[in-house]
């Protein structure tokens, strides 16, 4: 608890673009969580070098994560939003859990396993090692809730196993996180094949769109969207590809889907395409707009990055220092 709320942390890499999937589906809704609960969220360029990066490219798109985070609305005073190597308790407390963490339990990682496969070549130990980091982050922030996709629940699981472990041996040291299930963002598909998931690592760059695209390709990329031979806008299992385009369209104008299918009665595909179309850059060029200025306004941006990173630091070195007291290391002498 902090400040009467309960604790909430979620990490993004900053490898990869973020879609509008990722925008209508999480962000999007994460802006209203700090009403609720103390945020934390980290831009986790620790977990980033677990693949091989290029420096100058890693600092650049960490940057322009932490500002689109901003742009997108996350307001930085009230969410904390920082650079995970800015505050090196994450890799010490990550160590320590190491000492905790059993061969097997990482050898059964789904992502290990596939990453793992995808870079045969460079198979390092941090890949190995990568859940414990991120138990390592939610458990210094003694995290009650923690947003993620599915993909990650079973790294949220090992969490829950690790700090239960080490509770049993030390006392209550961790807080037991869980999963944060709130309110669903819309479910977004893909636009080439709208029985997948839009998702940053297709590599059909006209299955998604962009946080980053230009208002003419996106567009583009909508008059292109895949749909059916009906020929009528109805919301509907049996027409997949129009149903996910009224479902962007409902999500970027507020409206429900039953408000868009009559607005788009008896008018074709190519007129819903371009509405789409345009819903979509009204909603994205404002926040492209804002980062494009945070991007120009270096010392305003700094200033959050430091600040943030005093204040994350402060808390998780609270917790680390607790942990290095249970494990026996020796008292720091004032
Ligand atoms: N592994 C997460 C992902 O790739 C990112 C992450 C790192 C994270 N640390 C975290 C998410 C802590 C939630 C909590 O999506």
């Amino acid at each position: 608890m902090l400040n009467g709320q309960k604790m909430l942390f979620s990490g993004m890499q900053a490898t990869g673009t973020l879609t509008l999937g990722n925008y209508l589906g999480a962000l999007k809704n994460w802006v209203t969580l700090c009403d609720e609960y103390e945020c934390f969220y980290s831009v986790v360029d620790l977990h980033s070098i677990t693949v091989r990066q290029n420096p100058a490219e890693l600092r650049k798109r960490a940057r322009n994560l932490l500002t689109l985070y901003i742009a997108a609305g996350l307001d930085p005073v009230k969410n904390c939003i920082y650079y995970q190597s800015h505050v090196s308790a994450h890799a010490e407390l990550a160590w320590i859990l190491n000492c905790f963490t059993y061969m097997g339990e990482m050898q059964r990682m789904t992502q290990f396993k596939d990453k793992a496969a995808k870079h045969a070549d460079n198979i390092n130990t941090g890949l190995f090692t990568y859940p414990v980091l991120m138990a390592a982050d939610i458990l210094l922030f003694q995290s009650d809730v923690v947003p993620v996709g599915v993909d990650q629940v079973q790294h949220l699981e090992i969490t829950r196993d690790i700090a239960e472990r080490f509770n049993n041996i030390y006392g209550d040291v961790f807080t037991i996180p869980e999963a944060y299930i709130g309110k669903v963002g819309a479910k977004i598909q893909s636009l080439q094949d709208p029985s997948k998931k839009m998702s940053k690592s297709d590599e059909n760059v006209n299955a998604s769109i962009y946080l980053t695209d230009d208002p003419d390709t996106i567009i583009r990329k909508f008059k292109r969207a895949v749909t059916d031979s009906v020929g009528c806008v109805q919301y509907t299992d049996e027409q997949p590809g129009i149903k996910n385009l009224i479902t962007i369209y409902s999500a970027c104008t507020k409206k429900t889907p039953e408000e868009v299918v009559k607005e788009f009665e008896g008018k074709g595909y190519g007129d819903f395409k371009m509405a789409v179309g345009e819903a979509v850059v009204s909603v994205l060029k404002p926040i492209q707009d804002k980062q494009a200025d945070l991007l120009k306004n270096k010392d305003y941006v700094d200033q959050i990055i430091k600040t943030n990173a005093e204040k994350a630091g402060y808390i998780a070195n609270k917790t680390l220092r607790k942990v290095q007291k249970k494990v026996g290391f020796p008292e720091r002498v004032r």
